[in-house]
This record gives C-alpha cells, sequence and structure tokens, in this order.
C-alpha cells in the first residue's frame, strides 16, 4: 500500500456525495493501492445525517478507508487535502435574484478558498462540481493565491459523458468507441458540446451526421439532459454526477489515454481567445501532473459562435462576482 490520500468531499449530506463517498472509499477514484482518510464538509444543521452517512460507510467495511473525519470548519476538512471535491454549494430558490445566488456562493466558497491555500497539502487538487461550478472554482481560486492555477477544475465531465453516450447512441456503437468529444464553456444550457473533431473507429463521424439532428436534437438534448432528469426524477443528477466527479479526478491523475481528449473546466491561459483567467471547459489531455488545453483544433464558425456565447456568459458571471466583491 502506498501513503493514505486525504480526500475532502463538501456538501458531504447531500444526494451526490450518497453516490460519491461509497465510490471514493471502495477504491474507485485513486485506485486498489491507495488507502483513503475522508474529510466531510457540512454545515452545522446537516452534521447529525453526515454521521449516518458515516456509520454507512462504516458499515461496508471498505478496507482502503482508513478514517471519517466529519466537521463544519473548513480549516479542519481542508487540513492535508491532497484532492478536494467542492460539491456543497447554495441552490437558487424560487424568487431569488442572480445576485443573491452569486452572493450566498461567495459566502461558501470564499472561506474554503481560504483554508486551502492556508492547510491543504502542497500537491492538492480541487474539483468544483457545485454550481455555478466554473464561477465557483474562480472565487476558490481567487481566495487561494498561493495554489497554483493548475489545481483548479470545474466539473464538465458529466456533460462530457452525456454527449459521448448520446452520439453513441445515435450511431449504434458503444460509448467506449467514441473519442475526441469535446464540451466548451460553461456548466449551464450555453455549453457548447461539439462533435465536429469526434471519431469514431478513428475515422471522424461528422460528416455521417445530419446538420439538423446535430444542432436541434444533440446539442439541446445534451444541454438540457440536467433539467429533463430533474423533470423525470424530481431531483437533480446525482448518481452520474458522482460518477462523474470520479470519472474526472482519475484520469486527471492517470492521463488521457492515447492521443484522445476530455472536457474540463480549467483557468483558462487565453487559448481559443477565451479572456485569461477565467474557468472554462476546453478540450484537454492529462498529461497525470496536469492539463494540457488540445490547442490545434479547426473551429468553425458555428462552433466559434457558439463558444462565444458560452464564454460570454462566463464573463457576466465573473463580473458579476467581481461587482459584489467577491472576487478583484
Ligand atoms: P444537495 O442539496 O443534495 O446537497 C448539497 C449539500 O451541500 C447539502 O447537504 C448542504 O447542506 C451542503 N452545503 C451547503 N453549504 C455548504 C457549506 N458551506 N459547506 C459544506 N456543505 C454545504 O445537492 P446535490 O444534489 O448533492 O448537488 C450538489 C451541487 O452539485 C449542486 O450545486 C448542484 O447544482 C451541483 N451539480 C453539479 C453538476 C455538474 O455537472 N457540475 C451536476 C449535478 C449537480
Amino acid at each position: 500500500y502506498r501513503r493514505p490520500v486525504t480526500v475532502t468531499v463538501t456538501g458531504a449530506a447531500g444526494q451526490i456525495s450518497y453516490a460519491l463517498l461509497f465510490r471514493i472509499a471502495s477504491g474507485d477514484l485513486l485506485g486498489p493501492d491507495t488507502p483513503v482518510r475522508l474529510n466531510l464538509l457540512e454545515v452545522p444543521a446537516a452534521l447529525a445525517a453526515t454521521d449516518g452517512v458515516a456509520m454507512e460507510l462504516e458499515d461496508c467495511a471498505f478496507p482502503l478507508l482508513r478514517s471519517v473525519e466529519i466537521t463544519d470548519d473548513p480549516m479542519v476538512a481542508f487540513d492535508g487535502c491532497s484532492v478536494g471535491l467542492l460539491v456543497g454549494a447554495r441552490p437558487r430558490g424560487k424568487g431569488m435574484e442572480r445576485s443573491d445566488l452569486l452572493e450566498a456562493n461567495g459566502a461558501i466558497f470564499g472561506p474554503q478558498g481560504a483554508a486551502i491555500n492556508t492547510v491543504a497539502a502542497d500537491d492538492v487538487r480541487l474539483l468544483v462540481v457545485g454550481n455555478p461550478a466554473n464561477t465557483n472554482a474562480l472565487i476558490t481560486r481567487a481566495n487561494a493565491p498561493d495554489v497554483p492555477a493548475d489545481r483548479f477544475t470545474s466539473m464538465m465531465r458529466l456533460d462530457h459523458n452525456r454527449a459521448v453516450a448520446r452520439l453513441a447512441g445515435h450511431l449504434g456503437v458503444g460509448s467506449g468507441e467514441v473519442r475526441r468529444m469535446a464540451v466548451w464553456g460553461n456548466h449551464s444550457s450555453t455549453q457548447y458540446p461539439d462533435l465536429t473533431h469526434a471519431e469514431v473507429d478513428g475515422a471522424g463521424v461528422v460528416d455521417r451526421l445530419d446538420p439538423t439532428w446535430v444542432r436541434k436534437d444533440f446539442i439541446p438534448t445534451v444541454a438540457g439532459r440536467g433539467s429533463a432528469i430533474i423533470d423525470a426524477r424530481g431531483a437533480s443528477s446525482a448518481a452520474s454526477a458522482a460518477n462523474a466527479a470520479v470519472d474526472q479526478v482519475r484520469e486527471w491523475y492517470d492521463g488521457t489515454e492515447g492521443d484522445d481528449w476530455t472536457s474540463a473546466g480549467i483557468v483558462s491561459d487565453g487559448a481559443y481567445g477565451i479572456p485569461e483567467g477565467l474557468v472554462c471547459s476546453v478540450p484537454v489531455r492529462a498529461t497525470g501532473v496536469g492539463y494540457d488545453v488540445v490547442r490545434d483544433l479547426d473551429v468553425d464558425p458555428f462552433s466559434r459562435e457558439r463558444i462565444e456565447a458560452t464564454v460570454a456568459e462566463l464573463v457576466a458571471e465573473r463580473d458579476a462576482v467581481r461587482a459584489a466583491g467577491l472576487i478583484r
């Protein structure tokens, strides 16, 4: 066995965590040789429920699970943290203004960023799941200035997986055969699932697809999948979101297979004209150490327009949190 790794999960009593924690503890996240210490962060009102989850974790007798710590203090939760999964967030309530939503999330991710800056391990990597995920990642980073920019990601893997599954279903192939999918921009309805470079069996597929299907079915179905699941289930995606978090973090450590790529929200370095510093989804290759943006893609005029629209939404979110004094 390697030495135990501290994994911090926020929103530990929530729906996603109820699927996620068991995957982490069973070894799905960091592999079968890495023991895990779980640090669970919740609000005071949910600590009792978190205790219940911890009892269930104990009852699984996972060989890799070394300890479970429950706290409402970010300074305790992020102490020694190497992997931070920031799931807990303030959902948008009925009649809630956007500015209220951003401020409520600033009050969550600001202090968590500050704690990460002070007490997390030097090798910390962070995945922000709680919505608005990209902008919450931006706030977290602004409050953790000593942590390198490439340690912050927002979760776009669920959107990516949805796009892969939708294309595979349409073509009647296994989802494992789809490569080079890309989802650009915000984890919101403006996201751009882009299959212009997607391949099955090493060959491009876009020429085989009806452009009307791509624009009127594929793109809106992938981008609207979150709402469709809420309508059908009466609750937002949880198991698939947990699965995507596991996929994204595992690939971040293990590296992307061959010359394939994936989609992740990362701190922009200006590639593809995306403003520097914005946390925005782009096609990336995981190297094991970090992410390399796939830089050399042709962007056709339709794609350009869609990318600009979703980036404009991220810029508006950034400007709003800046105006609220949550970032500089
Ligand atoms: P949930 O409401 O079941 O759980 C959220 C938990 O976070 C609650 O237990 C709450 O007490 C906790 N929490 C709130 N403030 C906290 C704080 N300051 N510190 C620690 N915990 C705190 O929600 P669910 O279904 O688990 O979803 C969590 C988040 O993930 C939501 O924001 C949701 O919109 C987002 N999401 C993101 C996806 C993505 O693809 N990026 C996909 C699906 C959901």
